[in-house]
């Protein structure tokens, strides 16, 4: 008999690109995939911990499985990733109806859990994703920083990166099944080092693969992005022109309390470096860290302006046990919404901004449907005429209406 497995994922593309590993090691022992629960055989939870609020979800999703499990007691439970992690076997006494637990750091070892838990027929040969048009690449594990607030280095383990072999490998099996754009996916994925492989050696050897049309990666740091890294990636238009780069406070001394390893005006000249290139640049910020006073808040307000953010992801500060900066004293919660929703308005104009800043350039359009795909920088394009899904067209952009940009074919 077919197991169906219903899958649920929390969290950032690192944890989206694990529930797809888990799930070929599950497809390896006839599983196939429903999105349909009340048809599930099992459900697999891959959890996030970043914030309370992420830990939160999960779990009380997996408390909702309690009644559906015990509509079939046969049913299985899987709870994977960084919240498992975290909380160890503390969840599985709270919750007892859950079957598996495979914390973030042994996802490369899930196999043998499913093996050990005897719940699963013995896998077959472990099958090959298709991969639609986009497909991920995890090349590094791990963090080797020790941000305040954050609790990744502890549920990830510290940086291991994969061989570049195995990178090109699995980079070279997506593209033929498929895929014209590869995302490479690390915790601080420019700090990738592999012997003499540099990360900038990585992305040009990965868009030389056949059938590579664009490469994008996520998530780096910016103390990388480094005068080599943009020698290395300039010249190649195939690696996207656009890079998600948190920055977390506009403050130097908020940055210095979070040990984030930059000031305010390093991390502005990285900006601008990046954007001489021709990048796009997104961010995450956080408002309301234990130290951040009023002076300090303005100080990231300034900084979005000065920094021309295609967008920008913010959120409150959540304090994770554990971190240094869960021992500070936290701020009311009332500054926190003050300065969330200051924030937020802020932000809220960049994106129409970023594709007004778009009209009268040209753009080379990696289709996504017949009429609409992304540009290298990440905006959505809607073309004059039908294109082949895949193909790659260069074209000039007339006008821009909110998050959209209307395109001429330059050939016209
Ligand atoms: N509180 C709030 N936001 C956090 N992030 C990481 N840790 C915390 C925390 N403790 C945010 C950062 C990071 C993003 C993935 O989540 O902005 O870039
Ligand atoms: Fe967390 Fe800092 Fe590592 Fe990013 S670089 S995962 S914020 S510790």
């Amino acid at each position: 008999m077919t197991l169906k497995v219903f899958i649920q994922t929390y969290g950032c593309q690192m944890n989206e690109a694990d529930s797809e590993e888990m799930f070929l090691h599950l497809s390896a022992r006839g599983a196939v995939r429903t999105d349909n629960l009340d048809e599930a055989d099992a459900v697999l939870i891959n959890t996030c911990t970043v914030r309370d609020h992420a830990e939160h979800r999960a779990l009380s999703f997996l408390g909702r499985l309690c009644k559906w499990k015990r509509q079939n007691p046969q049913r299985i439970i899987i709870f994977a990733g960084c919240a498992a992690e975290r909380l160890g076997k503390s969840v599985q006494k709270r919750y007892p109806h859950l079957n598996i637990t495979a914390g973030a750091k042994g996802i490369e070892h899930f196999s043998d859990t499913l093996d050990k838990s005897a719940l699963f027929p013995k896998a077959g040969q472990t099958a090959q994703a298709s991969s639609g048009l986009s497909a991920y690449v995890t090349i590094m594990r791990g963090c080797n920083f020790n941000c305040t607030y954050c609790i990744v280095p502890s549920v990830r383990g510290p940086v291991k990166c994969l061989p570049a072999a195995d990178i090109l490998a699995e980079a070279k099996r997506k593209a033929q099944s498929g895929a014209k754009e590869i995302t490479l996916l690390g915790q601080t994925v420019n700090a990738y080092q592999e012997g003499t492989v540099s990360f900038a050696d990585l992305l040009n050897r990965v868009s030389e693969i056949p059938g590579v049309e664009r490469v994008r990666f996520t998530s780096p740091h910016p103390i990388y992005f480094t005068p080599d890294f943009l020698k290395g990636v300039k010249d190649n238009p195939k690696i996207a022109r656009h890079v998600h780069l948190p920055v977390q406070s506009g403050s130097t001394r908020v940055l210095q309390d979070m040990k984030r390893g930059y000031t305010r005006e390093i991390f502005l000249e990285k900006v601008h470096a990046l954007q001489t290139c021709g990048f796009e640049i997104s961010t995450d910020i956080i408002v309301g860290f234990p130290t951040e006073t009023e002076q300090d808040f303005q100080d990231t307000l300034t900084l979005v302006d000065q920094a021309r953010f295609m967008a920008a992801y913010c959120f409150k500060y959540s304090p994770r046990q554990g971190t240094p900066a869960a021992q500070m004293q936290l701020l009311p919660q009332n500054i926190l919404e003050e300065r969330l929703d200051m924030l937020l308005n802020k932000v809220r104009g960049l994106a129409e901004a970023a594709y007004q800043r778009q009209v009268g350039t040209t753009q080379q359009v990696l289709m996504e449907t017949p009429a609409k795909g992304r540009s290298s920088s990440n905006f959505w394009v809607q073309m004059p005429i039908a294109y082949e899904v895949g193909s790659v067209v260069s074209c000039k952009i007339d006008k821009a209406e909110e998050t959209l940009l209307f395109a001429r074919n330059e050939h016209d």
